[in-house]
């Protein structure tokens, strides 16, 4: 989602370092050093190789061998899709079909409206009518975003359940009116967002949706739990006593070690307005308190206007006063039991959640890397207290015991993590308890120092532990900083870190490998900006989806990258107007699901897909089942 995440609420004026060398790289040097160095090399460069030895050795790598990749390239044989081949077949116009690398077929499965269940209604985009609020509760949902697949056995690559984030759809395109008229129209619109457990199979070479009682939709009406320090604080608690339901702007996604299913909800706030707020004369009974205004809440919200038929999500109404409080958060849903509720993990803390890589660190820990996607928010890390088999075994969830720290980047390479607690003064000051601290972890990052950074989505781990995180953009950033290495920085970056001690530290280092642009020191073939989705193969791949204006007439695009050598290869490029976001693959690594989100935007006379082009059938979002035509593994 880009287009309501470009405010900017970040008014703490943290700005601990400045331009000490990156005063003097400019983008021109950065690229031609990332292209010609290995990522070690480039960190060397900067930092210094001793710097480099002793973080290396703190990681229990070798000296040298701290962000290097495991091979030396060679990690990608297929054919690139050109832009010729991606951009030609309507001329100068973007293309209303996707284009695939010659190596590559595609499928569509599951678009918007496809039923939980076969038999079920279905809503095919026929633009005359749409689907009732209680048909769209047991179908498919729209905006498309993060996925996981989660096999139906450890062997099996042919079935298991599909999650699949579904972010957000504008009013226009969901209801097919401006504007919401009835309850039953904001019913509509919230029972497409929300996240759905869907069974999938391959069935003669074709992927397909099957029956299954553990299929399920989750979305703004549906009971959720809360684990972790905020659920027992009162903070949650509303005058109405309504039960805590929903989840809503599902946009990043990430998989437990132990099976289940991390989605992660963003711009939540926008989904709250003011029902008494008059545009004429600009006034309402609702003020924003400080918190309000630095999590974006306004009297206007995104202009979903739930808020008119559904007090929870009116911020005027004194009975509702905490609803905003249950989002914001990482919500864990187990996608082999549909009975399970999902549960919000207060303890991750609460900002507009991007992604979540979990990675195993020392002592059998998990670690999870989440990013808060707003112009100059921040990265942060929980470390769970204990192993999570450990954890487990006595009940206990790894992710409502731990850690939440958020990053401090320094200009020489190095960086901090500052621990989110009650028992630092600083935070003492401002907030009575953990819970306060958590769910305000925006106010207390803003208090501990920590780096604004230019928009941190997913996040994924390599498999020597190093762990990249995507910065989408930044048009207003006016000062390079540590982390942020150009000003303004329209097009992103991606970021590579080695945390220390196995992921439980309190410090890292990290270096930038790539920077999203026309070139990358071959021409414009490798052109691609605003890096969002983003994931890491076993051997050391990484699959970056884009968001946002692509250059050379491209429409947004799958990339693969090998981060040792600098080389990027495209392999999928969408239609008109849409965003690539998601990634799930088989364990076989020879299917992969992508996403094509708002297609045409809703406008079908951008785009009919997945429908042929009719100029009339309503674009759907949907879920791209990617092989290899010579049935290899994804990404060689
Ligand atoms: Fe929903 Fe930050 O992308
Ligand atoms: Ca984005
Ligand atoms: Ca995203």
């Amino acid at each position: 989602m880009h287009d309501h995440d470009s405010n900017v609420v970040n008014k703490s004026g943290n700005r601990p370092f400045e331009d000490i060398f990156r005063a003097s790289l400019s983008r021109r040097n950065v690229l031609k050093r990332s292209a010609v160095l290995s990522a070690t090399g480039f960190l060397g460069a900067f930092v210094g190789e001793s710097l480099l030895s002793k973080a290396a050795t703190a990681m229990g790598h070798p000296p040298g061998t701290l962000v290097a990749q495991a091979t030396g390239g060679g990690l990608m044989n297929f054919a690139p899709l050109s832009i010729a081949q991606a951009t030609s077949r309507d001329g100068e116009t973007k293309l209303a079909e996707p284009s695939i690398s010659s190596d590559y077929q595609y499928d569509v499965l599951i678009p918007w409206g496809t039923s939980l269940q076969p038999g079920g209604a279905e809503y095919t985009g026929n633009p005359s009518y749409r689907p009732t609020a209680a048909q769209q509760a047991n179908q498919v949902g729209i905006g498309h975003d993060g996925m996981w697949f989660f096999a139906k056995n450890e062997a099996s690559s042919t079935e298991g359940m599909l999650c699949v984030n579904h972010e957000f759809g504008r009013t226009p395109h969901v209801t097919g009116k401006d504007a919401p008229e009835s309850l039953e129209d904001v019913r509509l619109s919230q029972h497409a967002h929300g996240m759905s457990v869907v069974a999938i199979k391959k069935v003669g070479g074709k992927w397909e949706r099957i029956a299954s009682k553990h299929a399920r939709r989750i979305h703004l009406n549906t009971p959720v739990d809360f684990s972790g320090p905020v659920a027992s604080s009162g903070l949650l608690r509303n005058m109405a006593n309504n039960p805590t339901q929903g989840t809503v702007n599902n946009c990043g996604s990430g998989y437990t070690p132990w099976g289940t299913y991390l989605t992660c909800e963003e711009n939540f706030n926008g989904y709250f307005a003011d029902s008494t707020y008059n545009p004429e004369t600009q006034t309402g009974t609702w003020a924003a308190t400080e918190r309000q205004e630095r999590y974006g809440f306004s009297a206007t919200g995104f202009g979903y206007g739930w808020e008119k038929f559904d007090p929870r999500f009116d911020l005027s109404n004194a009975s509702y006063a905490n609803e905003q409080l249950r989002f914001g958060w990482i919500v864990e849903v187990d996608p082999m039991d549909g009975s399970k509720k999902a549960v919000k993990r207060t303890a991750m803390g609460r900002f507009k959640h991007e992604g979540c890589a979990i990675a195993v660190g020392k002592g059998g820990r998990a670690v999870a890397y989440m990013g808060d996607d707003q112009r100059f928010d921040y990265c942060y890390k929980f470390v769970s207290k204990a192993s999570w088999r450990s954890l487990r075994a006595r009940g206990l969830s790894p992710l409502d015991h731990g850690k939440l720290y958020v990053a401090k980047f320094n200009d020489n390479g190095t960086g901090e993590w500052l621990e989110i607690t009650i028992n630092n003064p600083m935070l003492a000051t401002e907030f009575n308890s953990q819970a306060e601290c958590l769910a305000y972890a925006r106010v207390s990052a803003d208090l501990l120092g920590a780096t604004p950074m230019d928009r941190p989505e997913w996040t994924t781990i390599a498999p020597n532990g190093d762990v990249f995180w995507a910065l989408t953009n930044n048009s207003r950033r006016t000062e390079v900083g540590p982390g942020s290495p150009q000003a303004p920085n329209p097009d992103g970056h991606i970021l590579q870190m080695a945390d220390a001690e196995k992921h439980t530290g309190t410090t890292f280092t990290w270096t930038i490998p790539f920077i999203a642009s026309d070139s990358h020191g071959d021409g414009d073939e490798t052109t691609f900006s605003d890096p969002d989705a983003i994931w890491s193969d076993p051997d050391g791949r990484l699959f970056i989806g884009t968001d946002g204006g692509q250059k050379k007439g491209l429409n947004n695009q799958l990339l693969v990258a090998d981060p040792a050598t600098g080389e990027i290869r495209r392999l999928f490029a969408g239609v008109a107007s849409d965003e690539i976001t998601g990634f799930a693959i088989t364990p076989d690594r020879k299917t992969c699901f992508i996403n094509t989100q708002h297609p045409g935007n809703g406008d079908p006379t951008r785009t009919n897909f997945p429908a042929a082009t009719d100029g009339v059938t309503i674009p759907r979002d949907c879920t791209i089942v990617i092989t290899r035509k010579d049935g290899g593994i994804i990404g060689s």
